[in-house]
């Protein structure tokens, strides 16, 4: 494998773990405002990031190419009101979105065309990442000024439920 892909994909082991980090934080953030349905969607975002971090550490694994892990980098944001959580959400799939992108580029460039199908996977899920985060921003825009609203989307985000990673590897 070439050496840049490597440290990329590898590097994508830590970001991963951190936004499970991160999400977790929100969650904790949520917990605390007394939202428990705000809270679960969180915790099982979380869930789905350990995956993501999994799918790259297994990857590596499987291609014979050394992982190393990182140190995971403290979430320290600091909100003033509930939309600002799912702001920060969307700002850091968007994130997420252009590190899968580079590592993309970087597998195209010396046609490493196995890591770019394992990569598919994850274009499309960057996809669903920030529009699941918009969908978010734009319910707390329209009701989460009313707490019966808020109340009820509370109730909506409770029923998530955590699925396996479709891509099995
Ligand atoms: Fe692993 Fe939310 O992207």
């Amino acid at each position: 494998m070439d050496k840049r892909v490597h440290e990329l994909l590898n590097q994508q082991i830590n970001k991963e773990f951190y936004s499970a980090y991160l999400y977790l934080d929100f969650s904790n953030y949520f917990k605390a405002a007394g939202l428990d349905g705000f809270a679960n969607w969180y915790m099982i975002q979380a869930q789905e990031e350990r995956d993501h971090a999994m799918l790259f550490y297994q990857y590596l694994q499987n291609e014979n190419m050394p992982v190393t892990l990182e140190a995971i980098e403290k979430p320290d944001k600091e909100f003033k009101a509930h939309i600002e959580v799912f702001e920060a959400g969307l700002e850091h799939e968007k994130y997420v979105t252009s590190l899968i992108n580079e590592i993309y580029a970087a597998a195209y460039a010396v046609h490493d065309f196995r890591t770019m199908q394992f990569l598919d996977w994850f274009v499309k899920e960057q996809g669903e990442e920030e529009t699941n985060a918009n969908d978010l921003i734009t319910k707390m825009e329209l009701f989460g000024g009313d707490p019966r609203s808020l109340y009820l989307l509370n109730q909506e985000l409770a029923a998530r439920v955590y699925s396996a990673p479709s891509l099995v590897l």
